[in-house]
């Protein structure tokens, strides 16, 4: 008889067990990396608003905005109300053959949101998803005929749009990393660069003079280095793409809905329009797998316009019933409680704040970036305490130095927050640069905020050479040969 494990069964694991599940069926060598970290060793029963909670009664401060996904925090009261209500109603979940009120509603909502003719949106389940949907539009709109077609996407050095075959190839430099093979017919221009835009057009170029160029696809604001675009960037690109007839597409699977104190980043600048926008994470409030491309209708239009392109574009899971009640919840959130305007004033203190911190440790922290809630820091590793650990460590697991050197002081500096302070904080890693992230859920107080500073306060103070050297002591001892 097969032995099945119950959802009962598993409330009851221990943290080694569910580590024995992981080595057996899921990824051996992630119990590797996350054991060694102490959050990788609790075992957490459960969330809510600002806080984890470990089986051994502990409560952790999560500081982490749940990777762009928790900006209402966890478990917010209005959306489990709405998933249960859904429930509770045996409403449907599938579409296909009939019409669903909640995709309709959900699409006309976004499209009130949104300025423009930015009216018509498709729902997948993932931020890679929803970019490959933004590609193949613009693709589609931009055929003039059967035989007049064009090859190109250009996306920028330092992007990430996502980890499938063609989002991971348009996703920084092709010599930087994706050890995959790659799409065909895509180049990339240096980010916030409109020189580098102009030049890569103009080389790609067809022998008749005509653009061969079908999207360009941007982060208005580059998350995962804290990075934003010029308005006279974004503008000029949106007058590039208009000479050329090239589709615009931002990317706002992590920057959309409110965190960097605008609806969506592009926002901010009156007028500006792309042609299509990609958005995810707190869109589904934080419970629902849900994301979204949002179309003008006339690239719509020249798309997937006519009725034997209408169905071209689809998945199994689109739109699926409880996921799009969730999102309705959670716009209407959004705007009820105004998270562009909790962004803001979020900004207005943590970024003192950090200033403060980097007036006292100008040798420990080197930068801060960001924008509304949405904020980060660059640590200085204390390279003299790790060189003599570095050179006993297995060099196979080493592949760039100095970007591990600064990867383990950020790493170390979160570990002392979780182990000392009770607080989960965020490494962002964009192989170019690695930031301890100070972008919290938008439901967070000043009293969050302070804690979480005085807390970074302690383990500066300490020095990081102390820190760092502790934490390779303790998470590599085994390892050292
Ligand atoms: C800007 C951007 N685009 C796309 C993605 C990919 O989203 P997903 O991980 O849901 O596929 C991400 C993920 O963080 C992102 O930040």
């Amino acid at each position: 008889m097969v032995k099945l494990l119950s959802v009962d069964e598993i409330e009851n694991l221990s943290i080694e067990e569910i580590w024995k599940l992981y080595a057996e069926y899921v990824n051996p060598a992630q119990v590797e990396i996350l054991s060694k970290f102490s959050w990788g060793r609790d075992r957490f029963e459960r969330a809510e608003g600002m806080y984890l909670y470990t089986t051994d009664g502990r409560q952790i401060m999560d500081f982490t905005g749940g990777i762009g996904v928790l900006d209402h925090g966890h478990n917010h009261p209005r959306i489990l109300a709405a998933r249960k209500a859904y429930q509770d109603k045996k409403r449907m979940e599938i579409h296909k053959v009939i019409f669903s009120p909640y995709l309709a509603a959900l699409c006309h909502n976004i499209a009130q949101l949104l300025p423009g003719d930015l009216n018509k949106s498709f729902f997948p389940n993932s931020g890679a998803e929803a970019v490959e949907g933004a590609l193949k539009l613009a693709y589609k709109a931009s055929f003039k005929s059967a035989d007049d077609k064009r090859d190109y996407i250009l996306f920028s050095d330092i992007a990430f749009h996502g980890k499938l075959i063609g989002t991971g190839t348009i996703s920084g430099k092709p010599q930087k990393h994706f050890d995959f093979p790659r799409m065909e017919n895509t180049d990339w221009f240096e980010y916030g660069n409109l020189e580098s835009v102009k030049k890569k057009v103009a080389e790609l170029r067809r022998a008749d003079g005509s653009s061969n160029v079908y999207a360009i696809i941007i982060e208005p604001f580059h998350a995962s280095t804290a990075t934003p675009c010029s308005a006279e960037f974004l503008y000029g690109l949106r007058e590039l793409c208009d000479n050329e007839g090239i589709g615009l597409i931002f990317d706002e699977v992590y920057s959309g809905w409110g965190k960097t104190g605008s609806l969506f980043y592009f926002m901010r600048h009156e007028g500006l329009l792309p042609d299509v926008v990609t958005m995810s994470k707190s869109f589904g409030g934080g419970k629902s797998s849900i994301s979204a491309y949002t179309a003008r209708d006339g690239i719509f239009e020249r798309a997937y316009g006519p009725t034997d392109s209408a169905l071209i574009h689809t998945s199994t899971y689109n739109g699926f019933g409880e996921e799009c009640a969730t999102a309705l919840e959670a716009i209407q959130i959004i705007v009820d409680e105004d998270h562009p305007a909790k962004a803001r004033a979020l900004g207005e203190i943590i970024v003192p704040k950090l200033e403060e911190l980097m007036a006292k440790y100008p040798k420990q922290i080197k930068e801060r970036r960001g924008a509304g809630a949405f904020n980060s820091i660059i640590l200085n590793s204390p390279f003299k305490a790790a060189e003599g650990f570095l050179k006993s460590v297995p060099i196979g697991m080493i592949k760039d130095k100095t970007s591990f050197l600064n990867k383990m002081t950020t790493a170390a500096v979160v570990e002392e927050m979780y182990r000392e302070h009770n607080i989960l904080a965020h490494i962002l890693d964009n192989r170019d640069v690695v930031m301890l992230g100070v972008c919290p859920s938008l439901i967070a107080e000043r009293e969050h905020v302070e804690h979480f500073i005085a807390s970074l306060d302690k383990v500066l103070e300490k020095g990081l050479a102390k820190v760092v050297s502790g934490f390779a002591a303790r998470t590599f001892k085994n390892m050292i040969v």
